[in-house]
């Protein structure tokens, strides 16, 4: 599975009144209508032990220049600080590509994971960054062979504001 590039995002949660979360990038979405998403989380994780059906989880999809965030959230030795803004009740990652609050309306038991299906409530889209990327165990760029990336998120969603 390696083998498959990803893009890597935060998933964030309510541990309790406190915050917590983990880089995950088994995250991937389900349906448009209604918009659900998926993350894999392993059953092991602090994720599991809090988030159960019907409460919310937070997922923000990092930027290449947020690489050592997703060394803090993968419990890694981090240095510097991380800037956190909410969404929904639920903790975000500030500058992110990306932030979504859904709200877990199904949760399935596969092998070692649990799949969390979530209902997309909120959802905020930035520009203007390229995503941070991980493949074969290492982080790169993104460099598109296309063209305007504000085009193309225009094209799947005509009605969003695109900061
Ligand atoms: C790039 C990357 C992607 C990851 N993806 C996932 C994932 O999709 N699901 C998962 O359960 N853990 C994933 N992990 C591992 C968790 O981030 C890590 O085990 C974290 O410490 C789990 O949180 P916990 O301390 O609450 O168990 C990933 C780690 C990295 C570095």
């Amino acid at each position: 599975m390696a083998r498959f590039a990803t893009g890597v995002t935060v998933v964030t949660f309510d541990a309790g009144g406190e915050h917590g979360g983990l880089t995950a990038n088994a995250f991937m979405s389900v349906s448009l209508d209604p918009m659900l998403v998926l993350v894999s989380i392993r059953k092991a994780s602090r994720f599991c032990t809090h988030v159960r059906k019907g409460d919310h989880y937070g997922v923000s999809l990092l930027t290449g220049e947020q690489r050592e965030i997703c060394n803090k959230y993968a419990g890694r030795p981090f240095q510097g600080s991380i800037l956190l803004e909410e969404m929904d009740g639920i903790q975000v990652v500030a500058g992110s590509l990306a932030q979504l609050v859904a709200q877990v309306v199904d949760i399935h038991e596969v092998g070692d994971h649990l799949l969390y299906i979530g209902q997309v409530r909120t959802l905020a889209i930035a520009s203007g960054s390229d995503p941070l990327i991980y493949f074969s165990g290492e982080f790169g760029d993104f460099r598109s062979r296309t063209g305007d990336e504000r085009q193309s998120l225009r094209l799947f969603w005509p009605d969003m504001a695109v900061e």
